[in-house]
């Protein structure tokens, strides 16, 4: 990890170096520029815009840019350099000889340039001009001003990234600081601190909407929660101000034929900047294996919410650089020129590659179609990088681009040694009701995170390479998931288990994990676990963690929301595995008959209210857990938060996973009590979605 951020680091420095380096103009090279603007907006020596050649080619245009040189007091010889390297470029090698003859020249012929009409034939300019001094000075100094709007670019650029670095340690600094000092979130309790938990960092976007899906037309999206909504959108705020700040080319700059340009000029190399600045970022937000998730104790889904607005903003920066390029060639007529050459067709590429993501990432297409999804997403990304590479390679922002494809490399990279770490065992795969069981024997130097979860690839031929996140409960030899059967590889193996003698067969797999965190749940003096349906893996492992260490002043509950008996008996091995007559566990069993392979992503949905009533019927392995509370029917949830509120003597926890309208619903009830106790009180959910 260390050594990834140092090359990361190190890259980063040369390609910020390197733009910087690129954009401090020397002193020949601003005089020269702004003189030849000045001569070739007065004095029509050449048809074409910005012909700078002109001056090696043609005496009198020569003699003329001398005389600004001399008339602002910079005619000596290191003044010419950037001269004579252009015109040597361009095989019109000039030396001190021609700029004798040329000062000589302008002596004898010289006219004030009011004596050639504007309108005069290129071809008939046949006399050096003797330009105004003041209003060379003005010249240069608009010249000057436009050098440093382009370096100052770069320092936006680099504010922009900087936003960000400041959101994640202000994030780090939250989340480490609970854990290296538990004590500090019970301090931290006052009004303003519940406040600020209740209206901002915890709760949904919107009263209960964060993980559900919205549909606006056929756009559908998962809302960000509040706190990411909030980042997301001054980073926006940001990103337009930054676009925008210093662009001014009209104060001072007398050169105002040029001013609609310019202003053009300025507003892409701005867009361009913030654009290749952002996309090391962007791909280091998509990663699996990003660094910062370990800094922040974010979640990957809050990345990738993150990524998925950063990219639009990058799609878009792409598109107005694209877009005042184009009106800049349409203005100087020379489109066709430009588009022929292929740094314009590398641009071009990026764009359309970029702006084709924003299209092909829909939630739409990739609830749908994950895997095609995947690929297209990761072929245009693709295109879309190395375009920038190309296209800017030589402007000096390789190194942002290195670092770009370093971020990525390094993610496939730990990817694939993650997988080769855990081995490629042979795991048993059996159904389960809905679900398909997996067992894949632990190696012994490989440890789980409670909580956590990890990817699967199933030795399949048509299959091998997606990779399906799970979460898995750990035990000395074996790790177990439960999947529920989707349309995909879950789908197959149902199909193939159906007609298995045995209901059992046995697959190599690759593991690609332990990802995730155990959330900070320690040291509260009670914890309330909410598991609804397939959650139960999701947090079972956490449950075992602190059991394992249970002190007398430590109060658990678990609570368990599942759709019939059978599904409870289900994970009776890792129930058993625990010591649960120490804590208190509840079961409520919302389906009272006929267990049908009915949907569990709403077991809050399958019935109406049933009233809370301990039972003791013959289904239920009463006598086989004793200290199981079994219930029929659902919970008020909202009674569970509060009682438990209540009841606690210090803190509590709340740990849920389930499925989305119950997070949805105990997140909205514990936001709504949060400031209606003195006592601590925690949400944590191991929900992560992005697809
Ligand atoms: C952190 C995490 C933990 C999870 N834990 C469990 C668990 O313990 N038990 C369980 O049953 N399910 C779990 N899931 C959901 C599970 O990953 C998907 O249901 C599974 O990938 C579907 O595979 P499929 O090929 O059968 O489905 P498909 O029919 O191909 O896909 C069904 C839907 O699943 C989603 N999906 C598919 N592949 C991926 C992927 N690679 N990444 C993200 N989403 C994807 C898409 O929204 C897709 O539309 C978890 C998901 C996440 C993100
Ligand atoms: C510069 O000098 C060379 C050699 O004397 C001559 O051929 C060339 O025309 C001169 N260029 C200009 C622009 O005067
Ligand atoms: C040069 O231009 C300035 C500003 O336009 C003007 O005030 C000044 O009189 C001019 N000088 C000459 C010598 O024409
Ligand atoms: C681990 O899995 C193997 C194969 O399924 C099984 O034989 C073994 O009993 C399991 N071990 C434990 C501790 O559950």
């Amino acid at each position: 990890m260390k050594v990834h951020v140092l090359f990361l680091l190190i890259h980063y420095f040369n390609g910020v170096q390197a733009g910087l380096e690129d954009q401090i103009i020397e002193l020949d090279q601003l005089t020269f520029t702004g003189c030849a603007n000045y001569i070739l907006d007065t004095v029509p020596y050449t048809t074409q815009f910005m012909d700078w050649a002109v001056f090696c080619r043609d005496m009198n245009a020569l003699s003329s840019l001398v005389g600004c040189f001399e008339s602002i007091g910079r005619n000596e010889l290191y003044m010419y350099g950037y001269l004579f390297e252009e015109c040597a470029s361009e095989n019109l090698v000039l030396d001190e000889s021609n700029i004798t003859n040329a000062a000589n020249h302008l002596l004898i012929d010289g006219v004030p340039a009011e004596f050639i009409r504007k309108d005069t034939p290129s071809e008939n300019v046949k006399r050096p001009v003797i330009v105004n001094g003041t209003v060379a000075m003005l010249f240069v100094l608009g010249q000057q001003q436009y050098d440093k709007m382009y370096s100052d670019s770069t320092w936006y650029g680099i504010g922009a990234l900087g936003y960000w670095l400041s959101v994640c340690l202000v994030g780090a600094i939250a989340n480490w600081s609970v854990i290296i000092f538990p004590s500090l979130r019970f301090k931290l309790n006052g009004t303003i601190a519940k406040s600020w938990r209740k209206y901002i960092t915890l709760p949904a976007l919107a009263k209960k909407s964060q993980s559900r899906l919205k549909t606006i037309g056929l756009i559908g999206m998962l809302l960000p929660s509040r706190i990411e909504t909030i980042v997301s959108v001054l980073f926006f705020v940001l990103l337009v101000v930054f676009s925008a700040a210093g662009i001014n080319p009209y104060k001072n700059n007398p050169n105002f034929a040029l001013n609609e340009f310019t202003l053009t000029k300025y507003v892409g190399d701005r867009a361009a900047h913030l654009c290749i600045f952002l996309v090391p970022l962007l791909l280091l937000f998509g990663g699996r294996n990003n660094f910062l998730i370990w800094l922040t104790r974010w979640k990957f889904s809050t990345f990738v919410a993150y990524h998925r607005w950063i990219g639009r903003w990058v799609v878009l920066l792409a598109i107005v650089h694209g877009c005042s390029y184009s009106s800049l060639f349409n203005m100087t007529n020379t489109y066709g020129s430009r588009v022929a050459t292929s740094f314009i067709q590398w641009g071009i590429t990026g764009i359309v590659a970029g702006s084709l993501v924003l299209f092909q990432g829909l939630l739409f297409l990739r609830r749908r179609w994950y895997e095609f999804f995947l690929i297209t997403h990761i072929v245009l990304v693709f295109v879309f990088v190395f375009s920038a590479y190309q296209h800017t390679e030589d402007l000096g922002f390789s190194g942002v681009l290195y670092a770009s494809f370093a971020i990525w490399g390094f993610d496939r990279f730990v990817r694939l040694a993650r997988l080769v770490v855990f081995g490629f065992p042979m795991a048993e795969i059996s159904l389960q009701d809905d679900k398909i069981r997996v067992t894949i024997p632990k190696p012994a130097h490989w440890t789980a995170v409670p909580g956590g979860h990890a990817w699967i690839h199933f030795g399949d031929k048509a299959w091998f390479w997606q990779s399906h996140p799970f979460c898995c409960i750990a035990d000395e030899t074996n790790l177990t998931f439960y999947c529920k059967v989707q349309k995909g590889i879950t789908a197959k193996f149902q199909k193939k288990l159906q007609s298995h003698p045995e209901k059992s067969f046995k697959i190599r797999v690759g593991v690609e994990g332990p990802y995730g965190k155990s959330n900070p749940i320690k040291h509260h003096s009670d914890v309330v676990f909410i598991a609804g349906g397939n959650g139960f893996p999701g947090i079972f492992s956490e449950l075992e963690q602190l059991l394992k260490a249970l002190d007398s002043k430590q109060r658990l509950q678990f609570n368990w929301i599942v759709k019939d008996v059978d599904s409870f008996n289900m994970m009776a091995e890792h129930i058993n595995r625990l010591s649960i007559a120490r804590i208190e566990f509840n079961v409520y069993i919302t389906q009272k008959s006929s267990p049908g392979p009915k949907s569990l992503d709403s077991p809050c949905e399958e019935d109406a209210f049933a009233e809370k009533k301990s039972i003791s019927q013959g289904s239920i392995p009463q006598e086989e857990f004793p200290s199981v509370n079994f219930y029929f029917g659902r919970p008020d949830l909202m009674e569970t938060v509060q009682s438990n509120i209540e009841d606690c003597s210090t803190g509590v926890a709340f740990v849920c996973c389930g499925p989305t309208a119950m997070i949805d619903d105990l997140r909205y009830f514990v936001v709504s009590n949060i400031d209606k106790t003195n006592k601590r009180v925690d949400f944590y959910d191991t929900l992560e979605i992005w697809a």
